[in-house]
């Protein structure tokens, strides 16, 4: 039964897993009124977790249990314990196999988790916590197995059959049913779990990474979308070579594949060689998408495939976690978007996305930060703070450490936790190491919500040609969180005079201030006239920002600052202070002029 209070999981609360699944074997019969499933885990105590009698406790949601055995021997009813949720086993040895037959029933699931039907196919959405409903496992990312899946069904009506990694080995059986064994050689959490089976047909390419390494790469559909799949296909070859050249990772299995589904909650998943998408964020033609769709869907696919590195190869060690793989996830699919288009109207883009929901979100009573201290239900943090803002703040650290460094650090946080759940700690310790730089301040965009607001005045001294900039920061209360320290805020900024960008000192037109204090200001000398403050380029940090332009200088900023985003948003600045003033000479009662 469920609880009647809704429990609430803290950060603090974190422990280490009791015990560790070093592999499971999965055995999953469909059926039209039952599925059964078979599993052996093969278990061992935690040594670091040092709780050397705790008892077993195993996820399972709902799953009707007919049958256990531990290291061979049938438990009976008195050995363990299962209330709908959680199956406990009281005294275990320090290593067994654990062996279970559930039924499951995916055709009744609508919950779009675990193992479900989709029209005619079969299909899974483990994360966050979906493999639970499948069979009996730590249903935590820190726990991260082998896998190895066979899956049995009726081979006329489900003539494909497929898993993570691998197949291996696959037959025919005499009651016209037939069966795949997939293997996946790279241990992972069980959210990155998938199967799908159905009468689908694939698009087919192949795809030679860097170091020589002939992929295979399938998108599979039902037939009548066959003929969509061609853009998605280049999309992902696109990806694949871009995340080689741009951050020195290779795709690491034989085959990737692509399903599309349309029945489906998150647009798209990235389990581990299998990727699930919704129909709409794959499918496309020019005969009936538009080109924002077209963009939306490579991004998509790009996303998808980069987290094979930021999300699989290196997993999160808890749900507290998600922005370490969405909100670098999203940094690098935004990159690419940026790379392979228009670098400044992928810019205006996330950045109206930003503006628009996340500063509301970040305004209002679900505000939470980056990294969350807590939650009732992890399926309502996929929100754009833990994704969007979460970007921003990776976007925020390579502005401040440069991006060789960041490329150093990013190489360093894959290679030394390559096969590990870690945590956003780990990703920024990561990047502190490798730029030398100190981000303990830093720090605080993780753990504070709220939108920053930069206020920013300046005085021109025509007679010194001195010009001195002011900035103040603060940032509004938050749910539980009143009071809020200075955030370290990378403020990118040129002068604009009436020919363009104004020199600097040292040869620069443009510089990153670095805001650490409630306030700051910041002098430039030699200025021979008086300029205005192009403020935020590209902007460089996900803030609100008040600065006293004339319509004369946005105009000026609009036709001559050398960023393109800056442009733009001194467009969409003197749009606003033109749209105002018109209202307000309606309100008095006049008739605006034209
Ligand atoms: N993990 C998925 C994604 O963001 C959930 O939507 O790619
Ligand atoms: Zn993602």
């Amino acid at each position: 039964m469920k609880d009647a209070q809704p429990r609430t999981i803290r950060l603090e609360d974190y422990r280490l897993p009791d015990f560790l699944v070093d592999s499971i074997e999965l055995h999953v019969e469909l059926g039209d009124e039952v599925t059964r499933v078979r599993s052996r885990l093969a278990l061992r105590r935690n040594p670091a977790a040092q709780t050397v009698d705790a008892p077993l406790r195993l996820d399972g949601q709902q799953l009707v249990l007919g049958s256990l055995a531990l290291d061979g021997r049938e438990l009976a009813q008195q050995d363990f314990h299962y209330d709908g949720e959680v199956l406990r086993l009281e005294r275990v040895p320090a290593a067994f196999v654990l062996q279970s037959e559930i039924e499951i029933q995916p055709q009744l699931n609508t919950a779009l988790e675990g193992l479900y039907r989709s029209r005619q196919m079969f299909c899974t959405q483990c994360e966050a916590e979906g493999f639970r409903r499948i069979t009996f496992f730590p249903d935590r990312p820190d726990v991260l197995a082998l896998f190895s899946t066979t899956i049995v069904a009726d081979r006329a009506r489900y003539p494909v059959l497929l898993g993570n990694g691998n197949d291996v080995e696959r037959g025919v059986l005499d009651d016209g049913r037939h069966w795949v064994r997939w293997e996946d050689p790279f241990p992972k959490p069980c959210y990155l779990f998938a199967l799908v089976a159905g009468n689908l047909e694939s698009l087919d390419d192949a795809f030679v990474t860097a170091s020589g390494r002939t992929v295979q790469l399938r998108i599979f559909v039902e037939s009548k979308d066959l003929d969509k799949c061609a853009f998605a296909m280049q999309a992902l070859k696109q990806a694949m070579r871009w995340d080689e050249q741009v951050y020195g990772r290779e795709y690491d299995l034989d085959v990737f594949m692509i399903v599309a589904v349309d029945d489906f909650n998150m647009g798209a998943m990235e389990n581990k060689g299998l990727n699930i998408f919704n129909t709409s964020c794959v499918l496309a033609n020019p005969a009936i998408t538009t080109d924002a769709s077209f963009q939306r869907i490579a991004g998509i696919v790009a996303h998808e495939y980069f987290h094979n590195w930021s999300g699989n190869r290196v997993t999160c060690r808890d749900w507290f976690q998600l922005s370490l793989k969405e909100g670098f996830t999203v940094f690098r699919d935004s990159e690419f978007s940026a790379d392979t288009g228009s670098r400044t109207v992928k810019r205006i883009e996330d950045v109206t996305l930003l503006r628009t929901s996340q500063f509301a979100e970040d305004g209002g009573p679900m505000a939470h930060p980056v990294r969350p201290e807590s939650y009732i239900e992890i399926n309502n943090f996929y929100t754009v703070t833990i994704y969007e803002k979460g970007a921003e703040v990776v976007r925020m650290i390579r502005e401040l450490i440069g991006a060789q460094a960041f490329r150093a650090g990013s190489d360093l946080y894959f290679a030394r936790h390559d096969g590990q759940a870690v945590t956003t700690e780990d990703f920024v310790c990561a990047m502190e190491e490798a730029s030398g730089r100190d981000l303990e301040q830093f720090r605080r965009w993780y753990t504070q919500a709220g939108t920053p607001l930069l206020a920013v005045s300046d005085e021109y001294d025509a007679a010194r040609k001195l010009y001195r900039l002011h900035v103040r920061q603060s940032c509004p209360p938050t749910p539980g969180q009143p009071e809020k320290a200075p955030f370290h805020i990378p403020l990118r900024f040129g002068l604009v005079g009436s020919d363009g960008d104004l020199a600097l000192g040292e040869g620069l037109t443009e510089r990153v201030l670095e805001l650490t204090e409630p306030s700051h200001s910041f002098e430039f000398t030699d200025i021979a006239q008086r300029p205005i403050p192009s403020l935020l380029r590209g902007f460089s940090a996900p803030v609100k920002l008040e600065y006293p332009y004339s319509p004369d200088d946005l105009a000026r900023l609009m036709q001559c600052d050398s960023d393109g985003f800056a442009r733009w948003d001194a467009g969409q600045t003197l749009a606003v202070q033109v749209l105002r003033a018109h209202i307000d000479t309606i309100a008095a009662g006049r008739t605006p002029a034209a």
